[in-house]
């Protein structure tokens, strides 16, 4: 397809010698003579150049480039200014134009311009969909149905500025999820803070929130900014909430209520303005009615719940999670037998990704470069097997194939050596292995 190229020029001649020239050149010019047109052009469809005139009749070009980055920051544009109006062209640069000519235009240099700056546009359009992936790839959601459904609530609360809640188990990914949502929404040029409830308790937490003057307690010997003063514009990610200590939770309290809030040993109100992410593997209704934590606290976060499914829940989506866990801890190329999938599926996973995640990563510790990850690796998974409705039934047989199994693996696999140790013929364990596929 031909490059298609948005010429937004007043001067008659101009633009009909532009046209003329790049029509023949392989390109497919599209004409405006107002800022007002190329607006309407740009909002309807895609170019890869837009070549500015900087006095049009109804205003100021250089204005208008802000406008068109917002509505493609990737468009690449050349501006045309009047002989001596460098310190114009100075300042269409600094707005984000990639190149300037000043009139008269001589048309074979605009052409050597026009190529390289649609080669930039190419290599920034390459740049912005890598950064994209980058953010959006490091969170796996596959096809669970209950996991699609957190996707479009995480979408939603990327898109908006309300407080969100996420719960969820241990290791299924709240804190993950957290930082996704930042990303995704209008905050994410600022940062994200987090703050894990759990860790600190009475002073030292608000310490950590509100920030503290000079003095304030004997070991204060200067202003301490707080984690609202850093999140302002970002977001507050608030880890384990329902571990804050209930004096604490007062004082977080009317921050929200007052949305202000003073350093502790200061008077001065400050102000920030932040998005509240909070998470925590509590039920939190459990704890109001225990009386643990404060109902009007928790009416003021949980605007909108996400709930993330416990992995023994999502198993369906093992087989992919395992390849992507895989790829994302260097082992691209890997691929685990069905047995191993099978002890993998069967296990109950009470540490769900982190666990997972964590047992894959041994597992590829444990094997030699080049060779196949083995069964004997995932051992401790058969001994702590259990399902959820059927929790305590393991037979005698199973705790002995575990039992084996994990003697192999201490022996490096070696057979005869396991065999030694538990005192059985080499066939048995050859027997029981087979049995155990
Ligand atoms: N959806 C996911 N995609 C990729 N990796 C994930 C996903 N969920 C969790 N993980 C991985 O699992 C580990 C635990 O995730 P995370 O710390 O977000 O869990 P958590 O729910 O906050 O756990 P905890 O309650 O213990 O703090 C991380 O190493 C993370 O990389
Ligand atoms: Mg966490």
């Amino acid at each position: 397809m031909k490059p298609q190229v948005l010429l937004v020029e007043d001067n008659d001649s101009t633009r009909f010698g532009f046209i003329r020239y790049f029509s023949k050149d392989g390109y497919e010019i599209f004409e405006t003579t107002t800022i007002a047109e190329a607006k309407a052009k740009i909002a309807e469809q895609h170019f890869d150049l837009m070549i500015l005139d900087i006095n049009l009749p109804d205003g100021n070009g250089i204005e208008f480039i802000t406008t068109a980055r917002q509505s493609d920051p990737c468009i690449p544009i050349i501006v045309i200014t009047g002989e001596g109006d460098i310190p114009l062209a100075v300042e269409a640069m600094q707005r984000g134009a990639d190149n300037f000519l000043t009139k008269p235009v001589d048309n074979a240099a605009l052409a050597v311009f026009m190529r390289k700056t649609l080669e930039i546009g190419v290599l920034k359009q390459q740049h912005s969909a890598r950064k994209r992936l980058e953010k959006k790839a490091p969170f796996f959601i596959g096809t669970n149905r209950t996991m699609l459904e957190v996707h479009e609530l995480a979408e939603v609360a990327g898109r908006s500025d309300i407080p969100v809640l996420i719960t969820g188990e241990t290791g299924t990914g709240k804190g993950m999820l957290a930082k996704w949502i930042h990303q995704q929404g209008a905050r994410s040029g600022y940062e994200c803070v987090e703050l894990n409830c759990s860790g600190l308790r009475g002073e030292m937490l608000s310490r950590e929130i509100f920030g503290n003057s000079r003095g304030a307690f004997t070991s204060a010997d200067q202003d301490r900014k707080g984690l609202l003063d850093i999140a302002d514009r970002g977001t507050l990610f608030l880890d384990e909430i329902g571990d804050m200590s209930i004096d604490v939770q007062a004082q977080f309290l009317k921050v929200l209520e007052d949305k202000s809030y003073r350093r502790l040993g200061d008077t001065k109100l400050l102000r920030s303005n932040f998005r509240l992410i909070c998470a925590t593997h509590h039920e939190l209704d459990n704890l109001v009615s225990s009386g643990q934590f404060r109902q009007d606290l928790l009416y003021r976060i949980n605007m909108m719940t996400i709930k993330l499914p416990p992995l023994r829940e999502r198993m369906n989506d093992l087989p992919e999670l395992v390849t992507y866990l895989l790829n994302s801890l260097g082992s691209p190329a890997e691929t685990l037998s069905p047995d191993i999938m099978r002890i993998l599926n069967s296990y109950n996973w009470p540490g769900n990704i982190r666990e997972l995640k964590n047992v894959l990563e041994r597992a590829i510790l444990l094997t030699p470069h080049g060779s196949q990850i083995r069964q004997t690796h995932f051992s401790g998974l058969t001994i702590n097997r259990q399902t959820p409705n059927n929790a305590s039934l393991n037979s005698v047989h199973e705790v002995e194939e575990a039992h084996i199994m994990k003697v192999l693996e201490q022996m490096g696999g070696n057979i005869e050596r396991a065999a030694k140790t538990l005192n059985v013929s080499r066939a048995t364990i050859y027997r029981r292995l087979k049995k155990s596929r």
